[in-house]
């Protein structure tokens, strides 16, 4: 009842961004007494909001905190069930291993554990992924779609398809896709996606999609062996961004690709997918646990698998690999 009381005071702040709004048009929209709001107010004030409180007009927000909370996510935060229920932490070993906890006790779909820092994140293949202080967006998203395990790699691919969409809308960057899910620009990569399953038999019980966008970092905040091959939002612009604005526009972004999935299947998805690609149509190397296979990315399959052209004409599925362009 307090968040929601919360999230409509945020929305109406969201809503009328440069304007003073009075305390009794706030109690008003949002169904509670004057000394409620005033309460919220301080409450927010404590998160490292800056209301100004002006006499006769009313309150305006001036500053959103650095650290990215709950409440900065939520203003303006247009979704139905993704990022509605949010697990915010400082400090954690994974946000993966905090989500397959919360999986595992029924935590509702869209549920999303985000950190400020991991101080063990996990990247695909046994990765360390580093993670550090409030510079980038590190989060895991629970779903639970009622699909067939071998379907659970499609939604690794929408994935990347919101987070290409969502630095797009924010930083006017426009990343590419490397199979099955990094996102490069000018071929370094600045995310990664590593989706794991909590399932039984043949049902899934929930899908936790984790999520690493490299945001604020400067070259010297990663570690020498990764500033050839990885980089930032902000090293690519110059600039540094609102974590909170990002985070919030993927959200928007996946929840209507996740839908018009669930309604549609995965074909609009893929062609999607498809135009941001950077490996298909490219001789690429692939290096599987079953040894290295050489050819050209003819395409991806209805499930999300990549084909590969070998020089006898030969044609590879791939499962799961690293690949590299070789051209
Ligand atoms: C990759 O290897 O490309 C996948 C990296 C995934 C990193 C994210 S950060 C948030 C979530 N928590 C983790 O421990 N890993 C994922």
């Amino acid at each position: 009842m307090q968040s929601e009381l919360r999230k409509k005071l945020l929305d109406a702040f969201a809503e009328n961004r440069d304007q003073y709004l009075s305390g009794q048009h706030l109690a008003d929209i949002v169904g509670c007494s004057r000394t409620a709001v005033w309460k919220h107010i301080e409450e927010l004030r404590k998160e490292g909001f800056e209301l100004e409180a002006v006499r006769r007009k009313g309150y305006r927000i001036v500053k959103i905190p650095e650290k990215v909370s709950q409440d900065e996510i939520r203003l303006g935060l247009n979704t139905i069930f993704i990022g509605q229920n949010i697990h915010y932490q400082e400090s954690v070993e994974s946000t993966q291993k905090i989500a397959h906890q919360l999986g595992l006790e029924n935590a509702s779909e869209g549920t999303v554990v985000i950190a400020e820092e991991q101080l063990s994140g996990r990247g695909r293949m046994q990765r360390h992924w580093h993670s550090p202080k409030s510079t980038g967006v590190w989060m895991s998203i629970i779903l639970r779609p009622k699909l067939p395990i071998p379907k659970a790699p499609q939604l690794t691919l929408l994935t990347a398809v919101a987070v290409v969409q969502a630095i797009e809308e924010c930083t006017g960057l426009t990343p590419e896709i490397k199979w099955p899910n990094d996102i490069l620009i000018n071929g370094k990569k600045v995310t990664g996606i590593l989706t794991e399953l909590q399932a039984e038999a043949d049902t899934i019980h929930s899908v936790i999609i984790g999520i690493g966008i490299n945001v604020n970092q400067q070259l010297q905040d990663f570690p020498e062996e990764l500033r050839s091959i990885a980089t930032s939002l902000s090293i690519e612009k110059g600039e540094l961004f609102n974590r909170a604005d990002l985070i919030r526009s993927l959200f928007s972004k996946l929840e209507k690709l996740y839908l018009l999935y669930l309604e549609k299947d995965f074909s609009p998805v893929k062609l999607l997918w498809e135009s941001y690609a950077v490996s298909i149509g490219k001789m690429i190397n692939a290096r599987t646990l079953s040894g290295n296979i050489y050819g050209k990315a003819i395409g991806i399959t209805e499930d999300g698998v990549l084909l590969i052209k070998d020089n006898d004409g030969k044609i590879h599925q791939i499962y799961s690999a690293d690949i590299e362009l070789t051209e």
